[in-house]
C-alpha cells in the first residue's frame, strides 16, 4: 500500500479528518478533507462529526480546532510547529498593553495562543478582520499581535483608531518594497497580490491586498493572465496546480523564492501517517483558559461574516 492509501485507510477506520492550511506542503492536499485558510478551517473544525481531527497547520490552528471541538481528539503532526508571530505576545505583555490603553476592546488575530484569546474580547482572521473591528461600533480598538494587519485595518477605517501591538510575521516581512518595484519592472502585465501581514510599505505597492482565500479567489476570477504573489509559497503552488488542472491558462510567480514559513513546512505525509496511526501529539488546553478562549472565537463566528 502507498503512504496515501495507508492514511486514507486509517482515516476511515478511525473516523478521522485531515484539515490542511494552504501553506502546507502541497502533497498533503491529496489526503486532506478540507484545505483552506484559517477562517475556513476553523469553521470546518466546528462542524465536523469526525472523532479525530489531524491538523496539518501550525499550533494555534490546531488549538483553535480543539477549542471549537473540545470533545474531539485533535492531533498536530509536529507539536513544535508554532507560529512565530503568535509567540511574540504572552499574557504578561498583553496585560501591560491593556494597562497602557485601558477600557478599549481588544481584538486578537487568530494567530495567537489560547491564553491570549482567553484575555481578548473577540477574535478575527485576515479574511474578516475589517468586519470584526467594524462590528464593535467603537472609536478605538487594541489589536494584537500583528502590527501590520492592524495597520491595514487602520488604513481602511478612518473613524476608528486601531492601536496595534508590535508583533509581525517574519515570513511576510521578508518581502520588501524593493521586491515589489522589481517585480513591477520585470512583469509589467502582472497584477501583484499581497497578504495584509506584509509591511504597509509593501501592501501599498500591491494591486490587491487580501487574506490567503481572498488572494486565491481574486487570482482565479480575474481576467488578467499573469500574477505576482506576495505571500507564502504554498499559495502559489496551489494556484499553479489548479491553473493546470482547470486550464485557466494563467501564470503565477512567487515574489521571492524565500517566502516560505518554516513552521508550516514541518509536516510531511509520513508525519501525518504516524500521528494518526499512533494517535500522538494531542492538543490539550486548560479548562478555564479554554472556556474563555472559545468564547472569543465563537463571537467572531456568530457574526457570520463570509
Ligand atoms: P490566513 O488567515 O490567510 O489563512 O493566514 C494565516 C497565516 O498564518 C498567514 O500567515
Ligand atoms: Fe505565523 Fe507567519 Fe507562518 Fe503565518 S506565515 S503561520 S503568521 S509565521
Amino acid at each position: 500500500m502507498t503512504l496515501k492509501e495507508k492514511i486514507n485507510k486509517l482515516k476511515k477506520e478511525k473516523n478521522a479528518i485531515i484539515l490542511t492550511h494552504c501553506y502546507q506542503n502541497i502533497e498533503i492536499d491529496e489526503v486532506s478533507d478540507f484545505v483552506g485558510d484559517s477562517l475556513y478551517l476553523s469553521k470546518m473544525a466546528a462542524n465536523t462529526n469526525a472523532d479525530i481531527i489531524v491538523f496539518a497547520g501550525v499550533y494555534f490552528m490546531a488549538q483553535s480546532a480543539k477549542l471549537l471541538s473540545p470533545n474531539k481528539k485533535v492531533l498536530l503532526p509536529n507539536l513544535n510547529s508554532g507560529c512565530q508571530m503568535a509567540d511574540m505576545i504572552d499574557v504578561e505583555n498583553l496585560k501591560h498593553f491593556k494597562e497602557k490603553y485601558p477600557n478599549i476592546p481588544v481584538v486578537c488575530y487568530i494567530n495567537s495562543t489560547a491564553e491570549i484569546k482567553a484575555n481578548c474580547d473577540i477574535c478575527c482572521t485576515s479574511s474578516n478582520a475589517l468586519e470584526v473591528v467594524k462590528s464593535l461600533n467603537t472609536d478605538k480598538v487594541l489589536f494584537v499581535p500583528d502590527n501590520y494587519l492592524g495597520k491595514f485595518i487602520q488604513n481602511k477605517l478612518k473613524n476608528v483608531e486601531v492601536i496595534t501591538f508590535n508583533g509581525f510575521c517574519p515570513t511576510h516581512l521578508r518581502i520588501r518594497p524593493f521586491d515589489m518595484i522589481e517585480a513591477r519592472k520585470k512583469y509589467p502585465n502582472a497584477l501583484i497580490l499581497a497578504h495584509p501581514e506584509c509591511h504597509q510599505d509593501v501592501a501599498k505597492l500591491a494591486d490587491f491586498v487580501g487574506s490567503t482565500k481572498e488572494i486565491m479567489e481574486y487570482a482565479k476570477n480575474s481576467t488578467n493572465k499573469q500574477f505576482v504573489i506576495a505571500t507564502e509559497k504554498g499559495v502559489v503552488d496551489r494556484l499553479q496546480r489548479d491553473s493546470k488542472l482547470e486550464n485557466w491558462n494563467k501564470e503565477f510567480i512567487l515574489i521571492d523564492e524565500n517566502i516560505i514559513c518554516p513552521s508550516m513546512k514541518m509536516n510531511t505525509l509520513d508525519d501525518i501517517y504516524r500521528t494518526l496511526d499512533e494517535e500522538k501529539f494531542e492538543i490539550t488546553i486548560d479548562e478555564a483558559v479554554a472556556t474563555k478562549a472559545k468564547e472569543c472565537i465563537e463571537k467572531m463566528l456568530l457574526l457570520k461574516i463570509k
